[in-house]
């Protein structure tokens, strides 16, 4: 059951250049192609938690220069970014149900949501194309590059239980990476000072981790009216997340067995009330959510390396938000 959800307070202190972003982001689709400027309504009607543009806005005030007009540029471009990443990624994942609407390829199909994602993404790097700094827009090219590549290595592993150290990897390179360029690349705009950008890379690379881990553990526990997204999907399509690869390690003599059996595909509801159990038994979910834990704070002991400021304590609170959330 969903319950009545109070605005984090860490929103406030961007609010104006938020309300800025969500007009934006309203007005997509104006003039395009009439199926895509209906998917783009459909998709911003219902924006999301605009965590990523809440990061670049205040990641900024750390910079001279932290109310120019193009860190609205950057922070659309790179939600643009993620948008089109995750119409791409519920085709992948046969997925019905995002933001608690039904998924571009639901109510569309397949083609319209693949064509969607690359309009959107097409948008995204016009946007980031005309950026008045050419690391920042190697930066987000670079980051769809670290998306894919985070996509590709999970769609073509085999049927295999990833290390800890694999599984890192690759969310790092699916997730982070763009927290990272949300963080490093508003710093850099706003011209910050390069130990400082350097404090926002990593403090978006930890939170970043920890954000995903966290995700694949609401995965497994979390409830689907507060998530507005299946729950459940992973385990059901044998796809290993953290707290499956810890619960098979903690297996003594059947670890084999275990992950074998997390790793089948189209599992009947039986079989996936049993492996939940075992992966609880195992104390799998407790160890993914405190390794979540040593992520935030390791977000946080970047943060110290900035300026004592109130957006700096609005980055702490995002930091206990993305680990503590429901949603
Ligand atoms: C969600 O993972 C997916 C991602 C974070 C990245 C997806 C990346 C691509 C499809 C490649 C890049 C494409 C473009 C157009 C930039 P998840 O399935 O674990 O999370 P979910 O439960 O929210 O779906
Ligand atoms: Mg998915």
């Amino acid at each position: 059951m969903r319950a009545s959800r109070a605005v984090p307070s860490f929103y406030s202190l961007v609010e104006p250049e938020l309300a800025e972003l969500r007009r934006r982001l309203a007005d997509v689709g104006r003039g395009a192609h009439p199926t895509f400027a209906s998917a783009a309504a459909h998709l911003f009607g219902s924006p999301g938690k605009l965590l990523r543009p809440t990061l670049v806005f205040l990641s900024a005030r750390f910079g001279a220069h932290a109310n120019d007009r193009t860190l609205v540029d950057l922070a659309e471009s790179l939600e643009l970014v993620h948008t089109a990443s995750l119409v791409h990624d519920d085709i992948v994942d046969d997925a019905v149900l995002r933001r608690d609407l039904p998924t571009v390829n639901a109510v569309w199909d397949d083609d319209v949501a693949l064509i969607v994602g690359d309009y959107l993404f097409a948008k995204a790097y016009a946007l980031a194309a005309v950026l008045p700094k050419s690391e920042v827009i190697a930066m987000v090219a670079q980051t769809v590059f670290a998306l894919c590549d985070g996509e590709l290595t999970e769609v073509s592993a085999g049927p295999r239980m990833p290390t800890e150290e694999e599984y890192l990897e690759r969310i790092e390179l699916k997730t982070a990476s763009l927290y990272a360029a949300c963080c490093q690349g508003a710093a850099l705009l706003a011209e910050a000072d390069p130990e400082h950008v350097a404090a926002l890379g990593a403090y978006g690379t930890s939170l970043g981790l920890a954000f995903q881990i966290t995700d694949d553990v609401l995965d497994l526990v979390g409830d689907e009216g507060d998530l507005g997204k299946e729950v459940g999907r992973d385990l059901a399509e044998g796809m290993p997340t953290l707290p499956m690869i810890y619960a098979a390690a903690a297996r003594d003599g059947d670890a084999r067995r275990l992950a074998e059996r997390i790793l089948s595909r189209d599992k009947e509801p039986p079989e996936l009330r049993d492996l939940l159990r075992a992966i609880m038994d195992s104390g799998g979910v407790e160890r993914a959510r405190s390794r979540a834990q040593r992520f935030h704070d390791d977000a946080l002991a970047a943060l110290d390396r900035l300026p004592a400021r109130p957006e700096r304590e609005a980055l702490r609170e995002l930091a206990d938000f993305v680990i503590a959330r429901e949603r």
